[in-house]
């Protein structure tokens, strides 16, 4: 890790979430960091589903340490960071019922003192946040340069998509969204369903929504899951595969980090509400 240290890189922090669950989070989080890396970047990804982690799963690896063992103050987060492919590490999400509401501050200090050593190691980190409105899912959301939304055909998916970014907005005053459709037929589809959310969130909250792109419903990427493994590695050809690198493509061309907000130290610092 340390060869790679350049001081001069600022991680873009970007978190994943929605507003129902099973909408494609951790898949696509894992293909597009695997794409990601494929345009010359470190990526970390963090498991923010601190109760149901699975993403080292996606990755058909099997993590012992997890987060929680850090935020509970008995490992560094050095020793829990794992490789789980060519430039793209892990820090694992636990499977306990733990809150960041009841870290100390004490712990909190402990690990922002460890985070100060990521500065500079990575390009990106992409966050796998859990769904839903709950404390800890907003504060991933809050502290993230980037917040992506993933949107679907389902019916409530576009008003529970709304609740999110209006409590994200009004509360944590978050201005940087991004929407990714997930399971469409096509473009046309995709177009239509960010235009219903874009439209209701600058007519009702002045917000500016961008479009990042849609993944397709493939059953390459439900056979891949299945399997443990990721789409864009064992079937690169199929249209899951080409649409997530067209949204790697797409992400790495937003350029909205500003001096104040960029960096791992912000993220864990507004994450811990201690910055
Ligand atoms: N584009 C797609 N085509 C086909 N199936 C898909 C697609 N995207 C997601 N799925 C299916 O949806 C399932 C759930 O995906 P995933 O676990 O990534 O969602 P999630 O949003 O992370 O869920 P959770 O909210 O529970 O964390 C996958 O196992 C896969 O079978
Ligand atoms: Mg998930």
């Amino acid at each position: 890790m340390s060869s790679m240290y350049n001081k001069t890189r600022v991680t873009k922090t970007i978190s994943l979430t929605s507003g129902k669950g099973g909408v494609g989070k951790s898949t696509i989080a894992a293909n597009l960091a695997l794409h990601l890396t494929k345009l010359g970047n470190r990526v970390l990804m963090l498991d923010g589903d601190f109760g149901m982690a699975n993403l080292d799963i996606m990755f058909g690896v099997n993590t012992r340490d997890s987060i929680e063992s850090v935020l509970l103050g008995q490992k560094e987060l050095k020793d829990v960071i794992c490789n789980v492919g060519e430039n793209i590490d892990l820090i694992p999400g636990g499977s306990g019922v733990y809150s960041l509401n009841r870290m100390s501050m004490f712990q909190k200090r402990f690990l922002m003192d460890q985070v100060s050593k990521l500065e500079g190691v990575y390009d990106y980190m992409l966050i796998d946040t859990a769904p839903g409105i709950d404390d800890d899912v907003l504060y991933l959301n809050s502290a993230a340069n980037e917040v992506s939304i993933i949107l679907t055909p389902d019916p409530s998916s576009v008003l529970d998509s709304y609740a999110l970014i209006k409590v994200l907005n009004q509360k944590y005053k978050e201005v940087n969204f991004s929407i990714i459709t997930n399971l469409v037929k096509d473009k046309n589809e995709s177009i239509r369903l960010f235009r219903a959310i874009s439209d209701m969130a600058e007519e009702k909250l002045c917000v500016h929504l961008k479009y990042l792109g849609y993944i397709p419903t493939d059953t390459n990427l439900r056979n891949a899951v299945k399997s443990r493994q990721l789409v864009s590695l064992s079937n690169p050809r199929s249209p899951s595969s080409f649409a997530i690198k067209n949204l790697a493509q797409n992400m790495s061309s937003i350029n909205n980090i500003s001096e104040s907000k960029g960096g791992m130290q912000f993220f864990w610092g507004q994450m811990l509400n201690v910055a």
